[in-house]
């Protein structure tokens, strides 16, 4: 592989949507943020210098940073945030993957407008297992307040209540034609019939998962969290934050000259409290010269979408999703568990510390927990803790294996949904075997979880709806071909099982991806330990590591 270096400058931009102007803090002035396009194998160095006055980290969602811990960037966790007027130079190398991920801010709700894609294309030479794409386009999914969106997220740490929702969602940073004051900013994707296109889907929304379609046209489903899966057909995709999916979709045989078709991405939800607006773009096909004047006005198609708690779409879609499991691209699924773990996933209530103004019922706030433990940010990195044997009075290592009482959901909510407060992460010896069932609790509404594992691409083993059992259901795991990610719905009111094999030293994030929660403390971490081996340790931190 060779090296590739980028400059990311953080600076503040003026943008303009839905009629509203607003600063936003941007990569180079750019809105979305810039590309990285990379091989499988390159190196790729990224210089960040911060002309703001936020503290920012940058995050490359997916990479799975083999023993480059350091340079992964959720903020507290494997380092401390760059302060105004200084730098920090990411270094990684991309060891074993190709497709699409992205990169977004790790710290606060910055992530609302810091993003972007990551392109790695495989090995020189080395073809995709499916047909060449006569073009390839990313299509980015955010979402966009008319506020500041830290002032967003201010706001709902200083009463205890959910944050405002989102004005608008965009794709590639537009609203599209169905808003309001918005029509100009529309993306566009001009195609010529009868190709294929390759369309990198990217959900970087902040708090919801999109079904997203094009009307008229079939998608198939080619890769996803940059592992190829067996090709499948749909109409709609769905897609989580953090999630990304490739997408090959073949244009009509003959000119369509006079119609245009939507492309539309609305939520998914089984909670009420949501933005359920839709963001589209136009499939536009280049006309035929001669009659490019003729035409007035052209016809709109525009796609169904699945309804907004379609969860039995959603399910269906997670199990249409198998790696190729060929000898090129095998399945290293752990066949044998060393470690299990039972995750309880969801919200709850937290007492409201002595200076916080809390408005939720009998002065608490609103959390979020894994087996009833809200994650605490501590104020210095863990990484570095842990690296330099400093964790006391920074995190502990007795992040519980399963919740404090026997999970079971009969349709009526626990009376205690309270939930503790702790900076506890799971530590594991080198090249560890580890199953993690998590169920969703329901316990305040049932809901959809998009967990998030940095470090590792993981198995998703099983899927299901209702309790977990484990005497019966392991029995059905798929351990031939299942989908190998970094990012899973824990399906509403059900659960999901993954593994994975501990094999990269360092401390990795788990959260789920819809920042709300994440804010709630639904986040955790995995202390892996070095091995014996030179090439099974961490190496040192680059020594413009910033400073707490
Ligand atoms: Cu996409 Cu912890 O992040």
């Amino acid at each position: 592989g060779i090296t590739r270096h980028y400059k990311f400058n953080i600076k503040m931009q003026n943008v303009t949507r839905l009629c509203q102007t607003k600063s936003i803090v941007t990569v180079n002035g750019q809105f979305p943020g810039p590309r990285i396009i990379a091989r499988e194998g390159d190196r790729v160095v990224i210089k960040v210098v911060n002309h703001v006055s936020h503290n920012v980290t940058l995050h490359w969602h997916g990479v799975r940073q083999l023993r480059s811990g350091w340079a992964d960037g959720p903020a507290y966790v494997t380092q401390c945030p760059i302060q105004t007027g200084q730098s920090y130079v990411y270094n990684f190398t991309i060891i074993g993957q190709r497709g699409t991920l992205f990169w977004h801010a790790h710290i606060s709700w910055l992530r609302a407008t810091l993003y972007g894609p990551i392109v790695i294309l495989p090995k020189k030479n080395v073809p995709y297992p499916f047909s060449k794409p006569y073009k390839e386009v990313p299509i980015v999914f955010g979402e966009w307040w008319n506020a500041d969106t830290e002032a967003v997220i201010n706001q709902a740490t200083q009463t205890g209540l959910a944050p405002n929702l989102s004005d608008a969602y965009t794709i590639n940073g537009l609203t599209g034609p169905l808003y309001n004051c918005s029509s100009k900013d529309t993306f566009k994707l001009k195609v010529k019939p009868g190709k294929t296109y390759l369309l990198r889907l990217i959900n970087a929304a902040l708090n919801d998962e999109l079904f997203f379609s094009i009307a008229n046209h079939t998608l198939t489903v080619v890769e996803a969290d940059a592992i190829y899966v067996k090709p499948f057909k749909t109409d709609t995709v769905l897609i989580t934050p953090g999630q990304t999916t490739n997408v090959l979709v073949n244009t009509k045989h003959h000119h369509f000259p006079t119609a245009n078709f939507l492309m539309a991405a609305r939520p998914y939800a089984t909670i009420t409290a949501i933005d359920n607006s839709t963001t589209a773009g136009i499939l536009e096909y280049e006309q035929p010269l001669t009659s490019k004047n003729k035409i007035k006005k052209l016809l709109l198609f525009k796609p169904t979408l699945p309804i907004i708690n379609d969860t039995t779409f959603t399910a269906n879609f997670a199990k249409k999703h198998r790696s190729l499991a060929t000898t090129q691209f095998p399945v290293k699924v752990p066949q044998k568990v060393d470690k299990k773990f039972f995750f309880t996933v969801g919200l709850g209530l937290s007492p409201c510390s002595k200076n916080q103004q809390c408005q939720g019922p009998n002065n608490t706030r609103l959390a979020a927990a894994i087996n009833n433990v809200s994650f605490v940010q501590p104020t210095t990195a863990l990484l570095q803790a842990h690296f330099f044997n400093q964790s006391q009075g920074v995190y502990t290592t007795d992040f519980p294996t399963n919740p404090p009482s026997l999970f079971n959901y009969t349709g009526t909510p626990p009376t205690n949904i309270m939930v503790t407060s702790g900076t506890k992460v799971v530590a594991l010896p080198f090249n560890t075997t580890v199953e993690v069932v998590m169920q969703d609790t329901s316990i305040l509404g049932a809901e959809s979880h998009p967990l998030h594992l940095h470090g590792f691409n993981f198995f998703v083993v099983g899927l299901g709806f209702g309790n977990f059992d484990p005497k019966k259901d392991p029995s059905k795991f798929n351990l031939v071909d299942p989908m190998e990610r970094n990012t899973v719905g824990v399906p509403s009111g059900g659960w999901v099982a993954i593994r994975f094999l501990a094999d990269n030293p360092g401390v990795w994030f788990m959260h789920c991806h819809l920042e709300v929660h994440t804010s709630w403390g639904l986040k955790m971490a995995w202390v892996v330990m070095d091995g014996k081996l030179p090439r099974q340790k961490l190496p040192p931190p680059p020594s413009d590591l910033p400073k707490c």
